[in-house]
């Protein structure tokens, strides 16, 4: 007998992604991972198995991949949502490579949509982010802000990537649609078995913090000083990874629910609460006894000052709030990073 729960997990082994598999899993889910690996590493996979105690099935592919995606969807029987993680996300690179942006972004989720339509699976949670709101002139951010221009090109096709799914519910099309804008994620599974693999020199602030904790970096230069904040530094919402992944959970149960064939709705997954940079600095400090060295550098380009979430709808029409604090996720990235330096130490030695 197959499972009639499935669920595709587009980018399922990446951070958010697998994350996501686990708290499925935990829900009764059957996750079925759909992983180019370009920026995921195939160890995940054993992790996962270790985490569940039983393997996750893996189709290695790209979603733009029409044929590819046909195939997934028909032998994969039982299959009653997606979600769809799998995207570039680096933004600075984004600025200086936009038709990679465009082309991989937009054409993945044009074909997915497609592959659902022929397959007959209407539920689609879509991976979106904060972004959208580009700079919002009031603060915290309610679904309902404006959307201004992105600061990105990466930021622009998550607002495109929102447009083409609305456009398509519009349609009558049978497909119900949750959108979460998430903010920032960051920590890793309690575990230590899953976690940020950034490759190369990280982008995001925990992963920076970690290694330079480490000594893998010499420094880390906080982006400016001189924002209109309490201590002039950036303000994000950060929020654990692992809360992350029960709101996919949560969205995906509340589809379920909605008798409605054709459905769109976006809902903020933060945590309500801003936090500069130099507190997730202190604070990481102070759960981990470790000193990070830093900085004060110039502003980053493209950066916005402050933005946190206003998280009522997600309470309301989600029934989901984060459990996990900032120094929980805060210590779960330590954790990991210690564990990745262990198992790269045991691969040199
Ligand atoms: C941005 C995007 C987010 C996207 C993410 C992916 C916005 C509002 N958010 O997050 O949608 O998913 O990138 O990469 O566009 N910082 C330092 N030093 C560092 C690194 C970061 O001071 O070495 C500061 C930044 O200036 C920022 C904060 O830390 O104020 C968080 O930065 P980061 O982790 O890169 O995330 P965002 O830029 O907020």
């Amino acid at each position: 007998m197959t499972p009639d729960n499935k669920i595709i997990v587009t980018g399922g082994a990446g951070y958010i992604g697998s994350h996501t598999v686990v708290e499925l899993f935990n829900a009764g889910y059957v996750p079925v991972i759909v992983d180019d690996f370009s920026n995921a590493d195939h160890r995940v996979l054993d992790r996962l198995r270790a985490i569940l105690g039983q393997p996750v099935t893996c189709h290695e592919g790209d979603c733009k991949d029409a044929a590819f995606l046909s195939r997934v969807f028909t032998k994969e029987s039982g299959i009653t949502g997606v979600i769809h993680f799998a995207a570039f996300k680096a933004v600075g690179e984004s600025v200086q490579e936009p038709l990679k942006y465009y082309h991989n972004n937009l054409m993945s989720l044009v074909v997915l949509l497609k592959a659902m339509m022929a397959g007959g699976v209407s539920h689609l949670v879509f991976s979106s982010s904060c972004t959208v709101y580009g700079q919002p002139d009031h603060l915290p951010v309610t679904e309902e802000t404006l959307k201004k221009p992105a600061f990105s090109p990466y930021g622009r096709t998550k607002q495109i990537c929102e447009e083409i799914l609305e456009d398509t519910v519009k349609s009558h099309a049978p497909l119900k649609v949750m959108a979460l804008r998430y903010f920032n994620p960051i920590g890793a599974h309690p575990s230590s078995l899953i976690g940020e693999l950034p490759l190369g020199v990280p982008n995001n602030l925990v992963p920076f913090i970690t290694q330079t904790a480490a000594g893998i970096r010499e420094k880390l230069t906080v982006f400016g000083d001189d924002y209109d904040t309490l201590d002039g530094t950036c303000v994000r919402d950060y929020i654990h990874v692992v809360d992350l992944g029960t709101a996919h959970v949560k969205a995906l149960q509340n589809l379920e629910k909605i008798s409605k064939k054709t459905y769109y709705d976006v809902v903020n997954i933060g945590t309500g609460k801003g936090n500069s940079v130099m507190e997730v600095i202190q604070v990481f400090e102070k759960v981990t006894n470790v000193r990070v060295n830093y900085v004060i550098g110039k502003r980053r380009e493209g950066d916005i000052e402050k933005i946190y979430a206003n998280a009522d709808k997600s309470r309301r029409v989600l029934n989901w709030q984060t459990q996990l604090s900032l120094e929980d996720a805060l210590r779960d990235a330590w954790h990991w990073q210690k564990r990745l330096g262990e198992a790269s130490s045991r691969v040199a030695s």
